[in-house]
């Protein structure tokens, strides 16, 4: 073994590929050359897949990803083939809080890098915080169909977004040399499954006829699926690629259901919590509704009702001056709407997804059974979160006093459709709301709504 240097500063021992081969052939027992052909089989591959400009993750290990080369560190250009582009090092992101840096390429021994942290070693858990500069957060929309992500400030906020999805086929060389070439990331499932998540996971089911497992259902942790957390906490750290420790992240909870069933709640919220301070952050959980009201009701000084109709559930919050009146849920979303028309249709509901997904009008007379069944059932949720919410106001006690108007606007996947909003108004004027209503409207950006006001509860610590 090698000491490893940089800038003449003495750095914990590293192994060169000789050491590893000899690593090797002790642990198991293999003879020099298998134990040599299995150890470079395996740095082939990793090469070749980073040479993509991929990153993969190593159940277990971490997220291997390519990152440009400090200055000054590059490796020397024409040695050898180079999978890997010049200029970039591939860094180890270890699975909890470590960060190391390796080399790929055979070097002299000053120019390989190594930082050290986190579960690589404790010594040095401190190595890879990073500066938490005022105005830095996060906001997470946890949903059952999409997890979102929202980074930057109010104003100037990026999202990114992968399907809370996965697909599970059984490993064999051959499929994860198909990944591979496709620069899919995906985990081993203790050797013996490849999971696929996030994005690719619909388009790797129908590749491989596997079945898209869902982490979540009706808005919480799906209780029939055994791998939802560890599944879910690959995607988040696809989106958030890298952690800041200590940094305050906001995730989306649902509100109680109308229907009961509060208990899965509790168990949903603590269980994330937990996943996401042990990847390091801040994290509180903030009802989905208020996110709604954060994110679109600024200029009406946080005073509204936020709704968000999703894939599970639609999640309400009536606020007063950024405070919660009440809030709800209800259980009936896109997933119900696709399982409903999927029922009367003899059509798969992921099949009645694609066609509602590809463009419905809910105004417009329907050209198909289709149509016709998505109209019904579309028109059956607005009911229920109109009536919900007529029925829940009527309940509240002590409600304050309202001076003026309030606005109700309305995010989420579910209400995308064209004629949605106009549906909902019509469904509120035909019998009156309990409250007086200055505007009913869709989000800016009905997707990312709940994200972008997770980061703005985030960035206020609200
Ligand atoms: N363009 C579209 N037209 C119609 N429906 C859409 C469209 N885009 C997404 N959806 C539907 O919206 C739903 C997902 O919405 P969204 O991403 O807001 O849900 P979520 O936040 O993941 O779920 P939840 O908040 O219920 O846990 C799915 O039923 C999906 O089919
Ligand atoms: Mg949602």
């Amino acid at each position: 073994m090698i000491q490893c240097l940089t800038a003449g500063i003495a750095r914990p021992v590293c192994m060169n590929k000789a050491d590893l081969i000899a690593e090797a052939e002790r642990r198991t027992g293999l003879n020099r050359l298998d134990a040599s052909r299995g150890v470079e089989a395996t740095l082939e591959a990793i090469k070749m897949s980073l040479g993509a400009e991929d990153s993969i993750l190593i159940t277990g290990l971490g997220r291997l990803e390519l990152k440009p080369k400090r200055s000054g560190l590059l490796p020397p250009n024409g040695i050898g083939p180079r999978p890997i582009p010049s200029g970039k090092a591939v860094r180890l992101k270890a699975t909890r809080k470590g960060v190391v840096t390796l080399n790929t390429e055979p070097q002299p021994d000053s120019e390989i890098e190594f930082e050290f942290g986190g579960n690589m070693d404790k010594k040095n858990d401190n190595s890879n915080e990073v500066n938490n500069a005022a105005g830095s957060a996060l906001g997470l929309d946890v949903g059952t169909s999409r997890l979102v992500l929202a980074n930057g400030s109010s104003e100037n906020f990026r999202t990114s977004a992968e399907l809370n999805a996965f697909v599970s086929v059984p490993y064999s060389k051959f499929t994860e040399n198909i990944l591979k070439q496709n620069n899919v990331t995906y985990q081993l499932n203790g050797g013996s499954a490849l999971q696929i998540f996030g994005n690719e996971a619909a388009r790797f089911a129908n590749f491989f006829n596997a079945e898209v497992r869902r982490p979540m259902m009706n808005g919480t942790l799906n209780p029939t699926e055994e791998y939802s957390l560890p599944v879910m906490e690959a995607i988040i750290e696809q989106l958030i690629k890298k952690t800041k420790r200590g940094e305050n992240l906001r995730f989306s909870v649902p509100g109680a259901l109308r229907e009961g069933g509060s208990t899965d709640l509790v168990y949903h919220e603590a269980m994330l919590q937990s996943m996401l301070e042990s990847l390091g952050y801040n994290a509180k959980p903030i009802n989905e509704g208020m996110a709604v009201v954060y994110s679109e009701l600024e200029s009406e000084n946080f005073s509204g009702i936020g709704i968000s109709c999703g894939g599970g559930m639609c999640n309400v919050a009536l606020a007063f001056m950024s405070l919660p009146v009440l809030t709800f849920s209800i259980g009936k979303a896109g997933d119900y709407i696709d399982r409903s028309v999927a029922s009367v249709t003899g059509e798969t509901p992921t099949r009645i997804r694609a066609i509602k997904e590809e463009g419905i009008d809910l105004i417009r007379e329907p050209r198909n059974k289709y149509e016709s069944a998505l109209q019904v059932y579309y028109e059956d949720v607005i009911l229920s979160l109109v009536e919900g919410l007529r029925s829940e106001i009527a309940a509240t006690r002590n409600l304050p006093k309202i001076e003026r108007p309030i606005p109700i606007v309305v995010s989420g996947g579910t209400a995308k459709p064209k004629g949605f909003i106009d549906r909902f108004r019509q469904t509120i004027d035909r019998d009156g709301f309990p409250l007086p209503l200055s505007d009913v409207r869709m989000a800016d950006a009905p997707l990312t709504a709940t994200a972008r006001g997770c980061l703005i509860a985030a960035l206020y610590d609200a």
